[in-house]
């Protein structure tokens, strides 16, 4: 029997943010007996406007704060009865780690600790029917060469601060799970994209600036490769191995969807000069090739077939119609990309790639 029959209360971490918000929008509403506690920070990424449609519903509720306060975190779990927790929040920009990989070492590694120290003070030594999920990354991993593709068997070889700390957070969840016996499962999935997305990273960021007739920062020569996956098919794997998935396991997710990022680009210029109603050719022009990311994995790619065999989890959205849907979802909200592109975020693209 799916555990959600039981569940009555659980926590999301960072579910104001890109895919915590698709996740408490399919909790909140496939899930009407089970209260769900959305717990966020609210940095530049968590936005509550991304939650607008669930916000009144009666099995929802927002908590503000911060997992790297360890005080707040044992409060929170001393003030509701949670038996389960999906752990969400993050930092999660590459290029923002490489300029401050001390706010990744305290929110991804420091906070998931805390999170975790609460689960077990709170849950003891009976946690039976408790979960613990850690939603992690495929950069873990590292960097594949042109063959090969990562399982849950792969050695972890993160590069980046933000892949470094999510590897930290992930053996501190394996940790608490061999040593004080903490139910616990974790995922790693690919890229995502979707609505709701942050404009910083590369989808939502190009779109804009294709609309707005921006020069596209293609980092080195576009040879990056990565495997994209729909973001409420992420959101749909993460409900199947929260209610399925064995405890003490590791779940990949991805969609066999490999893209160098070049031919990501020029495919993402087509669609938009079509809607845009532009000559086609118009927004390919706006590619600037400029320097490299530091230590930029050149290739990821996930094998998902365990999530497939042992769950029956598949990608319900082949990409050109999800990359059709995203766009047409940020050209339709314009109001949600300016809300979100305004002060702090001027300041950083500024730093990021220069004034333009
Ligand atoms: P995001 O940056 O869009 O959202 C992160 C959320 O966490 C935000 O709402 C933010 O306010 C909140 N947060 C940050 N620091 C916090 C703190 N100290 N306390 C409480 N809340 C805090 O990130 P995302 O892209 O939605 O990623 C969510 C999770 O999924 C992350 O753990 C990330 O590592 C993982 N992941 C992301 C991708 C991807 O492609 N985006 C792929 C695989 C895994
Ligand atoms: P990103 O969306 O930051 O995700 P990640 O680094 O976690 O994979 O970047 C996706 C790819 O796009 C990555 O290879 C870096 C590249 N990229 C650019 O070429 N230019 C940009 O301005 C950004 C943000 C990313």
């Amino acid at each position: 029997m799916a555990k959600t029959k039981e569940m009555k209360e659980i926590l999301i971490t960072g579910g104001a943010g890109f895919i915590g918000s698709h996740v408490v929008r399919l909790f909140v509403t496939k899930y009407p007996a089970c209260r769900v506690v959305n717990l966020d920070k609210l940095t530049y990424a968590g936005n509550l406007a991304n939650l607008k449609d669930i916000e009144d519903m009666p099995n929802y509720r927002f908590v503000r704060g911060d997992i790297v306060d360890g005080d707040f975190v044992q409060q929170l779990f001393r003030d509701h009865q949670f038996d389960g927790v999906i752990h969400l929040a993050a930092e999660s920009h590459v290029d923002r780690s490489i300029s401050n990989p001390m706010e990744f070492v305290f929110t991804n590694v420091i906070g998931t600790v805390n999170l975790l120290n609460a689960a077990r003070h709170c849950w003891g030594d009976s946690p039976q029917g408790k979960l613990f999920y850690h939603v992690s990354t495929d950069e873990v991993y590292g960097s594949l060469g042109k063959e090969g593709i990562f399982t849950e068997e792969t050695r972890y070889d993160p590069h980046s601060p933000y892949s470094a700390s999510k590897a930290s957070s992930d053996h501190f969840v394996r940790a608490y799970h061999d040593t004080y016996g903490l139910p616990v499962v974790i995922s790693n999935c690919s890229n995502n994209y979707g609505s709701f997305q942050f404009p910083e990273k590369l989808l939502p960021l190009f779109i804009n600036n294709i609309r707005y007739n921006k020069p596209l920062p293609v980092y080195g020569k576009g040879e990056n490769v990565r495997d994209w996956l729909w973001v409420e098919d992420h959101a749909r794997a993460i409900d199947l191995i929260f209610h399925r998935g064995r405890v003490g396991e590791t779940y990949n997710i991805g969609g066999h969807n490999e893209w160098r990022n070049i031919d990501l680009i020029r495919l993402m210029c087509r669609i938009m000069d079509r809607k845009l109603d532009r000559t086609p050719g118009t927004s390919e022009k706006l590619i600037t090739f400029v320097k490299d990311r530091a230590g930029h994995d050149l290739r990821y790619a996930i094998d998902s077939s365990k999530l497939q065999r042992d769950l029956g989890w598949t990608p319900s959205v082949q990409f050109e119609e999800g990359l059709e849907k995203t766009i047409d979802w940020y050209l339709s909200h314009e109001e949600w990309l300016n809300n979100v592109t305004s002060g702090d975020y001027l300041r950083y693209y500024e730093e990021q790639y220069g004034k333009r």
